[in-house]
């Protein structure tokens, strides 16, 4: 295991773990100082595309955005998500993984599931490619985005496939749209840090979409916090911009050759 997963996993119990998605080289740059791991999320289906669901995500726009944000990122741990259908048993996780560590040079790659990807996670694992779980709200095959963990038996299977994936060697795994005590039971109960998404501070580290945190996306979501309006500081430079040209200040002698 790299040195760098191995001092992301001792962090649990020490200081809370800071995670955010990128999609490009410029956000990427400005996060990565800050963050311990970046994710290029298939969110960037909806967010970027608006698809309607992270299902239509290819693995080539995968890569594509992945190529771009590793250019931004130094420190941080990067991981790719593997997008549907591109781990639908052993032999294709493997090859299609390996096809995104490869042009990416990403550290780690992402599958959502538990019991039923188990077998494409150990063998991930058994040819040495580390893999971060996601658990509670499955975008890719989710039928409602309502929180998961009210109902008993789902609560015992989420924590049941915590635990298989802990035993399958991933280093981490994502709990999204979680309830709270659940949450809290998974992190205490596992060994491997816990990152939340909608899953209460009781996880040892949190994600969130980068887009959403600086109001470049327009979404209404409980576990979102807007810390920025980009949107209208974008619009304010624009409508800048074009006063400018239009009055003709724009360019002037020191923007000319
Ligand atoms: O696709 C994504 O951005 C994700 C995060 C929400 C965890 O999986």
């Amino acid at each position: 295991m790299k040195s760098k997963i191995i001092q992301f996993i001792n962090k649990k119990n020490k200081s809370k773990i800071i995670s955010l998605t990128a999609y490009s080289k410029n956000i990427a740059s400005i996060i990565d100082k800050h963050c311990d791991l970046i994710l290029v999320g298939d969110s960037l289906g909806s967010v970027l595309y608006n698809f309607s669901s992270t299902k239509k995500v290819t693995l080539d726009m995968m890569i594509e955005h992945s190529k771009s944000v590793r250019l931004g990122v130094k420190k941080s741990i990067l991981v790719v998500d593997m997008p549907h259908n591109t781990y639908r048993n052993p032999k294709e996780a493997l090859k299609n993984a390996k096809k995104i560590i490869s042009k990416t040079k990403c550290d780690a790659v992402k599958l959502e599931g538990g019991k039923q990807v188990i077998q494409m996670v150990k063998t991930l694992i058994k040819n040495k490619i580390q893999v971060m779980g996601h658990l509670g709200l499955l975008p890719q095959s989710a039928k409602n985005f309502k929180f998961k963990g009210k109902e008993l038996s789902e609560r015992n299977k989420i924590l049941r496939d915590s635990k298989l994936l802990e035993e399958a060697g991933v280093f981490s795994i994502v709990l999204e749209c979680v309830e709270s005590s659940l949450a809290k039971e998974i992190t205490k109960t596992i060994k491997i840090p816990t990152i939340g998404i909608g899953a209460s501070a009781h996880c040892d580290g949190q994600v969130l979409v980068t887009d959403d945190l600086i109001g470049l996306n327009k979404i209404k979501a409980r576990f979102v916090k807007k810390y920025l309006n980009i949107q209208k500081q974008i619009n304010n430079a624009v409508i800048k911009y074009k006063q400018d040209v239009s009055s003709g200040k724009f360019p002037s002698k020191k923007h000319s050759y």
